[in-house]
């Protein structure tokens, strides 16, 4: 297949962690026979330093123009902690999550048998844990509009949706319910939004269409403390764009560390596949941060395409690193590998499922592997 993806690394450590992403698919197209093409363009504090502007029309346009974006991270301090800066380089993200229609974003939070000791949670409690976060990406109160007054004292940010916004990922998340256990949960603050009430009515509607999946609602406020007492009970769980921000994070809780949870952000013509992580700017240069998260990432964007054997392929491999201990000191604190190392053993091990060993196991574990 060919595949003409772009790369945008971003801020912080988002092109360290892309770059090993990178690895990983020149792996795939060797291994499987593809060919794949990459371009890169500026986003986020990067471009404004440059440009003026958080997402340049080019950067845009060369995103419109291929198959696939993989995306790195978004953020700076310089920005979090001047709450007056009128040009912000998360303004970047949500214009390209706009613009490109990626109404729906999916993060799968589960939990990997080897790291199962890692949560801060009991054992007990999230092993097992398989569930996916279905939230709406381009509308709500992150694109409603927003007022501050002539003195400074009085803030507004309006939350809108539409039928049509809610209708879409609501079909979309309930055909993944219908693949996988059945259950949808839907997760909103109905008892005081009148948005939520919207979002109810609607998906309740559409529950029709689905009879073989249960449908079950959950206010935000009791869907944070289910998640972390009984992770397993859920499945899918749909929700909005803010409350589908901070329920995601949460999920980092149960996985322990947030640099390892990938999503995809889709809609009708363009997908996008991004890491859950933020840019990180402390460790950015530092070769500590945990690429797994994007390169799950690319992972993703294989199924999206198709390329089932080849995202195995890839989760074989970074679950092979879990198994060696070849990972960052995120999981493991006495970890002596860095960002480069998992991403060389990772791209080095993506094999067809038959082939389980192309390095040396024994060099691996002693830390002289022959790829560094
Ligand atoms: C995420 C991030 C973004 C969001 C930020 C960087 C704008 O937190 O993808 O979860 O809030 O959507
Ligand atoms: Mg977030």
């Amino acid at each position: 297949m060919k595949l003409k993806i772009a790369l945008l690394g971003g801020d912080g450590i988002g092109p360290e962690v892309l770059a090993q992403s990178v690895k990983c698919l020149k792996a795939v197209e060797e291994t499987f026979n593809h060919q794949f093409s990459y371009e890169e363009a500026p986003v986020g504090a990067v471009a404004i330093s440059n440009t003026g502007d958080p997402l340049p029309e080019d950067t845009l346009k060369r995103c419109k123009a291929s198959d696939a974006i993989l995306f790195g991270a978004i953020g700076a301090l310089e920005y979090d902690y001047n709450p007056e800066a009128v040009v912000r380089p998360e303004q970047g993200l949500l214009k390209l999550r706009k613009e490109l229609g990626l109404f729906a974003n999916i993060r799968p939070v589960k939990v990997f048998s080897s790291l199962v000791g890692n949560s801060l949670l009991p054992k007990k409690v999230i092993s097992g844990t398989d569930l996916v976060i279905y939230r709406e990406l381009t509308g709500g109160i992150y694109f409603g509009k927003k007022t501050l007054s002539a003195d400074g004292t009085m803030a507004s940010d309006l939350c809108e949706y539409f039928e049509g916004e809610i209708s879409r990922i609501a079909h979309m998340a309930f055909k993944a319910a219908k693949r996988r256990r059945r259950k949808l949960t839907l997760v909103d603050k109905a008892n005081v939004l009148e948005t939520s009430r919207l979002w109810r009515k609607v998906v309740t509607e559409i529950s029709g269409s689905y009879p073989e999946v249960k449908l079950e609602c959950l206010f935000i406020d009791n869907a944070v403390v289910q998640m972390m007492m009984n992770p397993k009970q859920f499945d899918v769980i749909l929700t909005d764009n803010m409350f589908g921000d901070i329920l995601s994070d949460q999920g980092s809780v149960i996985i322990g560390s947030i640099g390892l949870l990938p999503s995809a952000s889709v809609g009708n013509e363009n997908a996008m596949f991004e890491p859950f992580h933020g840019s990180y700017p402390q460790a950015k240069g530092k070769n500590i941060a945990n690429p797994v998260a994007s390169i799950l990432s690319t992972a993703m964007l294989l199924q999206h395409f198709g390329l089932n054997e080849e995202a195995d392929a890839v989760v074989k491999a970074v679950n092979k690193s879990f198994r060696k201990n070849v990972i960052t000191k995120d999981i493991l604190g006495s970890s002596k590998y860095g960002t480069d190392y998992v991403g060389d053993f990772i791209s080095e091990n993506i094999t067809y499922s038959d082939e389980d060993l192309n390095l040396n196991d024994e060099n691996i574990d002693l830390g002289k592997s022959t790829i560094i």
